[in-house]
This record gives C-alpha cells, structure tokens and sequence, in this order.
C-alpha cells in the first residue's frame, strides 16, 4: 500500500494526541479533568431537538439533500443575518448551508490554492486553515498575533513577495485560541487592504453569539465593501450547542459562494434535511438559550481566569468565545506546563503551540465544562506551586 505524500505534510491532529492521552489516563482508572476541548458541554435545547425528531420522521426527508440545502434554510439564514447584523443577503446567490463549518473551510482551499500559493494564516489560529491550505498544495504564511498588537495581525508588515503569492486572507473574531475580538475598524482596514492586494478574504466566526459583558461582536460583512472582497463562516455549533449535528454556513461573495458550491456539489451529498430544518428552529425559534448560556460561560470564565491569576498563570477575561487564554508560568513552556499538570492533577488543557509557534508560553482553557468538573478542577489547580521557580531561587 502507498499513501498519498499529501498526508506526511500534514501536523499530527491536536485534539487526536491530547484525547489519546486522557484516553491513557482513564484506562488506568485516574479521574481527568478535561478543559481542552470547545465543545459545549450544554444539550442542544429541547425545541430545536423536537423539530429534528419530528423531520426525521417524515419521509420527505428521507431522500439525498440539495447541496445547496432548503430555500427555507437559505433564506431563514438571509433573515437571520439582517436582523443580527444588518446585512443584507441574496438567500440564492450568497448564502451557502455547510455541514458544520470545518467542512467549508477545508474546501475554499480547493477553490482558491493551486500549488505553490499561499494563504495568509493567524498564528496562533484555528488548526484548519492552515491543513487545508496544505492539503490544496498550498503555502501558510503565518501572520502573528500578539498581545501587543491585541492579538490582531499587522497587515502591513507582510513582505511584498509573499503577497503577491497570497489568495486568502484568513481571519477569525471572536478569536480561537485568544478570545480577542476585531471592531468594524479593523475590518474595514482588512477590506481596504484585500482590495488593494487582490485577496479573497475568509472571516470565521463561530463565536460571534457567544459573548460577555454584554458585549456584541460585529461580523465582517458589515464592513463597508465587505462582500466585494470575502465572505464569512459561521456556525450554530457553538451559538445553540449544536456541534453533533453538523450544520454551518458561508455567505457573502458570490464569486467566493459559488466557486464553494461547485467544490461542494462534487465532493458530498448535502446536509441531512431533518437537520438543516432543526437549524431553521434554531435561527427562528425562541433565542433565550444565548443570553442563558453565555451567563453560565461568563460565570465560568472569572472562576477560572481568578484561580489562573491566583497561582501566577496571568489570564485576561475574554469579551467573547468560549476560551480563556493563559500565560504559563517563568520557567516553563506551554507543553511542560500542560504535561505538568496533566501528571501531577489530572487536568487536561490545551499547550498554545498547537495553535502555532506564537502559542508558544500560553495554554488554552475551555469554558465547556460542567460546573461540577470545574470547581474540582479549580481546587486541584489551586494547589499549584511553581516549584521550578522556587528551586532556581533556593540555588
Ligand atoms: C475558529 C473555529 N472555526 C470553526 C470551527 C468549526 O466549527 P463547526 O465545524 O462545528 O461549525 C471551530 C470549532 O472549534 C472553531 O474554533
């Protein structure tokens, strides 16, 4: 057998590893704690499960789906994006359903990056932007964040070589890993300089309903121009705790929507339509579930970033997304300290290199625990003490 060289590019998969481990772990019968993984520990609410239940019982959904999925998801997508943002949207033309937003990131690779070009990259970043650039053949050009520059890339500084290789310009506000988050200025910024360098942007933003303090993110369509230049994804993963059921969306450039809809026509066979149908629920039904489960994040979240603060890991409260970024204490690296916690307390976070070299000093948290597991998580973290430091003093 020969696999494809395609697969020996590739990074060995974060969440693979760091599931293989707690994996490990229990298996010799020791109590983890994971804060690794954003996935919402929360159920999918019971009116968007009784729709599904229903759907999936009549046979009209029973059949192979459209792939550009109902009108009705279309345009109560379209419908959703004007009363939440005020953008208008061609619910044909530039709104595309996707089968959770991984799936459409991975593809506007394919339609974008031949071999040898490149895409420009947040580092650190959500992992996908970068294997679906590698798996088109093309070059990331990872464009660093930090707490400098507000976890926000500086544009200007990319060589001029390497754009004139670039096609895609990814961004991602409400950000993962960081939590940081983009103002209309920043995006009107971004879609200036996409015009000038010929760029299609892609703006992720999985996280734009997950937010605290009453904060309310923007999303990059709102930007003046925004739809000549990119287009955005989204998901109701994170928003309605839905990431079972695999439902997301792009929209935006047409160009950009329908170039993703030929990939797509090609590749899979649509969304299951008793689930595009719970996602009409989800956009249209009662929204109480937002409000309700970001207080429980936002509880969560200065639990957490106090306990952080109180044994010297220097934590910021996010505005927004479902994590808590840390800063690892003198003396460490961001795998040391998370192997170290992981032995000594059976806690399990994710080391910021997972997310690119600027991860590097940093571990993420996720919000997405039962409150149980998290005070007793938060009381065996308690504990810490950073004997590396104490030991160099004593020396
Ligand atoms: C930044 C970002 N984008 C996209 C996704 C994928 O979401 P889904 O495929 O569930 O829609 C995630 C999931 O964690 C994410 O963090």
């Amino acid at each position: 057998m020969k696999l494809a060289k395609r697969l020996e590019n590739l990074p060995p998969y974060l969440f693979a590893a760091i599931g293989k481990k707690i994996a490990e772990k229990k298996a010799k019968g020791e109590d983890v704690i994971s804060f690794a993984i954003g996935d919402p520990d929360m159920p999918t609410p019971p009116h968007i499960i009784k729709r599904l239940c229903q759907a999936a019982q009549d046979p009209a959904n029973h059949h192979y789906p459209d792939t550009d999925s109902l009108p009705e998801l279309r345009r109560t997508i379209a419908g959703w994006y004007q009363s939440r943002f005020g953008v208008s949207l061609d619910a044909d033309r530039e709104v595309l359903p996707l089968i959770g937003s991984k799936e459409g990131i991975h593809h506007i690779a394919l339609c974008f990056i031949d071999p040898g070009d490149i895409a420009l990259i947040p580092d650190p970043g959500y992992p996908p932007y970068a294997t679906g650039t590698i798996l088109a053949g093309g070059r990331p050009y990872y464009l660093p964040l930090t707490e400098r520059n507000g976890f926000l890339p500086d544009l200007k500084a990319i060589p001029f070589d390497v754009l004139q290789k670039a096609k895609l310009l990814w961004l991602n506000y409400p950000h993962n890993p960081t939590g940081a988050v983009a103002d209309l200025d920043f995006f009107n910024r971004s879609v200036q300089f996409a015009r000038q360098h010929n760029l299609a942007v892609c703006h992720d933003a999985p996280y734009s309903e997950v937010a605290f303090d009453g904060y309310q993110p923007v999303s990059f369509l709102q930007a003046e121009g925004a739809k000549e230049v990119g287009m955005e994804f989204h998901s109701l993963s994170k928003s309605y705790n839905m990431t079972g059921w695999r439902i997301g969306m792009a929209v935006g450039n047409v160009e950009m929507i329908t170039a993703l809809k030929t990939i797509k026509s090609n590749w899979d066979s649509g969304i299951p339509q008793a689930i595009q149908y719970a996602a009409i629920e989800a956009l249209t039904g009662p929204q109480g579930c937002i409000p309700e489960h970001n207080a429980i994040y936002q509880r969560r979240r200065d639990l957490l970033v106090e306990t952080l603060n109180s044994i010297g890991l220097e934590a910021r409260p996010a505005k927004a997304s479902l994590y808590v970024w840390a800063k690892v204490p003198e003396g460490y690296n961001s795998v040391e300290f998370a192997s170290d916690i992981l032995d000594k307390y059976g806690i399990v976070v994710t080391p910021g290199t997972g997310y690119g070299k600027q991860g590097e000093n940093y571990i993420r948290l996720s919000l997405t625990i039962p409150d149980a597991s998290l005070v007793k998580g938060l009381s065996r973290l308690s504990g810490w003490r950073n004997t590396r430091v104490m030991s160099k003093t004593k020396r």
